[in-house]
């Protein structure tokens, strides 16, 4: 069994690499973190006059993840060890890899439809954070683009008792997970759902909006991202409007989140097109007379709200 003591992250990177490019699996002892407090990654700590370098599990679940594995539940082998163990992710098991109808890449029979991102508590915070920010009490009229099964009007109505008092209007082109949404939000009369082409909204005659919610879709091939946010903020957001952008800054693969933007042309993470994207967003709000703040991680929540008086 591999035991690390007082081995640098280097090197404990280079034995555990070297173990899954072998293995499915690597199972090795490190000191129980569980033992100190207040401590950071690398820190010198002795027991029984021998030196240890401390580590906590937000170190080794990051290197995990670095690794594409999961973490399996750590096991107290001794007072001072416990064993972890590395489990090697499917890397072809993700819907990024799917090559279904584009309408259907994200309906209900899809990989998509089985990932619940408000059950991952960094980006469901972050998007309680956005949702604060923009004031949603004030917000009466809310328009949501690419809203799929509408997971992200759910949050607001379990956060928000004066939900039946705004109006809510979804739009995705994908009939099945609109069918789903309509199903779901059926009892409220204050909530629509549309199945449209972000490409012909006009067709819809919606008005403008006080919020307008984007997460995970502008950047969607099929639309021009540059033009599509200018005609949105153009024609659908009031001036005293806001608006809460969504940029994916990770992968899905094989049941685990995965920091890092999912590039075109990179087989690894690579956010080039993520900033790009939103400091365009940034710039043009701003020119407009909008606050605007980047926040979160998996996702990164663009926020705007007018500063006009
Ligand atoms: C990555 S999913 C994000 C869904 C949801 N907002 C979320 O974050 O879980 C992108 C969504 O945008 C929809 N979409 C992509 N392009 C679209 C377009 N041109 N018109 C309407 N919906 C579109 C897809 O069908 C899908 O539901």
């Amino acid at each position: 069994m591999i035991r690390f003591t007082s081995e640098s992250m280097f090197e404990i990177i280079q034995i555990v690499k070297k173990n899954l490019e072998k293995e499915k699996t690597c199972q090795f002892e490190v000191l129980n973190p569980d033992l100190f407090k207040s401590k950071y990654a690398g820190e010198i700590v002795i027991i029984d006059k021998k030196e240890y370098l401390y580590r906590g599990y937000k170190a080794w679940q990051d290197l995990a993840q670095k690794l594409f594995s999961r973490m399996l539940t750590p096991i107290k082998v001794s007072e001072v060890y416990v064993r972890l163990e590395f489990e090697k992710l499917d890397l072809t098991d993700s819907f990024h890899n799917k090559n279904s109808e584009k309408e259907e890449k994200y309906g209900v029979g899809s990989t998509f439809f089985e990932i619940n991102k408000n059950e991952e508590p960094e980006v469901l915070l972050s998007y309680f954070e956005a949702l604060q920010n923009v004031k949603i009490e004030k917000r009466k009229r809310i328009l949501n683009l690419g809203v799929n099964t509408g997971e992200e009007f759910e949050i607001i109505e379990s956060i928000y008792d004066k939900f039946p008092e705004h109006e809510f209007v979804g739009i995705d082109y994908c009939e099945s997970a609109i069918a789903f949404a309509k199903d779901k939000f059926k009892e409220k009369t204050n909530v629509k759902f549309y199945a449209q082409d972000i490409n012909c909204l006009d067709e819809l005659a919606l008005g403008k909006f006080d919020l307008i919610i984007s997460i995970g879709t502008l950047q969607s091939s099929n639309l021009d991202f540059n033009k599509t946010f200018m005609d949105i903020v153009q024609n659908y957001l009031n001036n005293d409007g806001s608006m809460i952008l969504g940029f994916p800054n990770c992968r899905w693969i094989d049941g685990e989140i995965i920091y890092g933007a999912k590039a075109p042309n990179y087989s690894f993470s690579e956010m080039s097109i993520l900033y790009k994207d939103a400091f365009f967003c940034k710039k043009y709000l701003q020119q407009k007379k909008f606050r605007v703040t980047l926040t979160g991680k998996y996702y990164i929540f663009l926020t705007a709200t007018s500063i006009r008086k």
